[in-house]
């Protein structure tokens, strides 16, 4: 004999009542805590182990109130009101957290009718491990993230451009006028003369230096690579393209400043497109078929020749002249020579300080020969040589011979162009250059000797103050700082 016949269901109706109750008993029993909500978002039904969990005393009905009113931090309304749900999060409890998941009921029409939340775990302590492997790798990211936004800052500022002859002052005026414009910027000048340093100084006085500087060296980067670094790359694109789009340098320098340094190095084949962005402003990425708008201002550098370059055809014009729009020329150190004994103190103190030790300072000899070098690496070269002599010598003054790396200060002076490493063997010149240079080295070390005042440095000379005068201005040393340190 069959057993008892199950009575006939009656209804669908029955049948989703009876599938539901089936439904929460299940959640009850699987879960550490189990809650559900109306549309209007009152509970309508929570399980005991739940009301354990918050300590709900049990004299006081928890159905038909609001859900943040017995549950502080619930999401669950949200999940209902926009029907997405809301798979594993971390509610918080007072000091408990718990792994919740929550998901939208949705009525017979589809309509949302209300929301289940439940407890998947509710000893958060046991995941410790998970959690806190969790935070260090979002702590890690934080400071990725930091470094990052920290390498698209600025890193000098102008008060960092030491100069005070009329031409460096003179330079560094050009640069302020030109952060508060928005032009393009073409800084152009031997290597070693400070180009970088103004570029970051210009972008850090402009409006723009809340935003990202980003900085792109046309000639250290292959060509190859070139184009998918300034305008990014779509998934795709080329062979070993990677499977995800990958920003270029001007979508990164978005409401900033982006440096194109060496951009005389830019090749020849990319200079169209160059060009395009600069004057649509919007870039679209290789491989890619949309076009992006971007807001960036350009300051361009370079160590060539860009004019000359351009009328031999290895540079297009019309992106010369977008890019020299507010063109600044960094003049040599050779030109500007009063200056070099403000950059040894400020460059001896840097040296001293990445070095943990006091600062060295230079004599008259010292200074003299320095003066007299012609300095093809610029303010970077005498860095250098600063640096070698601080490190060869037992003198905290550092004498002419401490820099036996530079030629005998004599024989230079416009005559001996060579790098440090050709320079030292001097080279037959006229008797008249090598008397202008004689001359100038002997001044620089009386004016040195005396403090830069004038009349004392022409005692020492054996000349008059009127003849020292002359001299000055014909071997081209500046006089503002004799003249204030003479009227003191
Ligand atoms: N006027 C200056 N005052 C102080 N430091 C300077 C000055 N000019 C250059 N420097 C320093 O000299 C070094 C070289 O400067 P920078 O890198 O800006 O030169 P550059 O013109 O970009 O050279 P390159 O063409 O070789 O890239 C840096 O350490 C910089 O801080
Ligand atoms: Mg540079």
């Amino acid at each position: 004999m069959a057993g008892p016949v199950p009575a006939r269901l009656s209804s669908d109706a029955e049948v989703r009542s009876l599938a539901a109750s089936s439904l929460l008993k299940l959640f009850d029993s699987l879960y550490e805590g189990a809650v559900v909500i109306d549309q209007e978002g009152r509970i309508t039904w929570i399980n005991d182990k739940y009301k354990a969990l918050i300590g709900w005393n049990g004299s006081e009905a928890i159905e038909g109130r609001a859900v943040e009113e017995v549950l502080p931090n619930s999401r669950l309304r949200h999940v209902m009101e926009t029907g997405q749900a809301d798979l594993l999060d971390v509610l918080s409890l007072g000091k408990r957290q718990m792994v919740v998941s929550r998901i939208p009921l949705h009525g017979e029409a589809g309509n949302v009718i209300g929301a289940l939340g439940v407890i998947l775990y509710d000893r958060l302590q046991a995941l410790k491990p998970i959690v806190s492997k969790f935070q260090q790798m979002q702590s890690d990211l934080a400071t990725a993230r930091k470094q990052l936004a920290e390498g698209r800052q600025a890193k000098y500022r102008f008060s960092q451009f030491v100069g005070a002859s009329r031409l460096a002052v003179d330079t560094k005026e050009q640069a302020r006028r030109a952060a508060e414009r928005e032009g393009a910027v073409l800084l152009l000048g031997e290597t070693g003369t400070g180009k970088e340093l103004l570029a970051h100084a210009i972008h850090a006085a402009s409006r723009r230096c809340e935003g990202p500087l980003v900085s792109l060296n046309a000639a250290a980067i292959p060509e190859a690579l070139l184009e998918a670094e300034l305008f990014g790359v779509e998934p795709g694109a080329y062979t070993g393209a990677g499977t995800k789009s990958r920003s270029g340098k001007f979508q990164l320098a978005d409401g900033g400043t982006l440096f194109l340094d060496e951009v005389g190095d830019m090749p020849l084949a990319l200079q169209p497109k160059l060009l395009r962005v600069l004057q649509e402003g919007e870039v679209e990425a290789l491989g890619g078929n949309q076009v992006r708008p971007v807001n960036v201002r350009v300051i361009a550098a370079t160590s060539r020749d860009l004019k000359a370059m351009m009328e031999a055809g290895s540079f297009r014009a019309d992106l010369y002249y977008r890019l020299n729009v507010l063109p600044i020329r960094l003049p040599p150190l050779r030109e500007r020579r009063e200056d070099i004994s403000m950059l040894c103190e400020m460059l001896l103190e840097q040296i001293a300080e990445e070095g943990g030790d006091a600062s060295c300072t230079l004599s008259a000899d010292g200074l003299a020969r320095l003066v007299a070098f012609d300095w093809p690496g610029n303010v970077r070269e005498l860095r250098n040589v600063l640096e070698q002599a601080v490190a060869q010598s037992d003198n905290r003054r550092l004498a002419g011979a401490d820099f036996p790396m530079l030629p005998e200060a004599l024989t230079v002076s416009g005559v001996v162009r060579g790098s440090v490493a050709s320079a030292g063997v001097p080279a037959v010149r006229p008797l008249r250059e090598a008397v202008a240079a004689a001359e100038r080295v002997e001044i620089l070390r009386a004016l040195e000797a005396t403090g830069w005042v004038k009349l004392h440095a022409a005692k020492l000379l054996g000349i008059s103050r009127a003849q020292l005068y002359e001299k000055l201005a014909a071997l081209g040393i500046a006089s503002e700082e004799s003249d204030t340190k003479e009227s003191v």
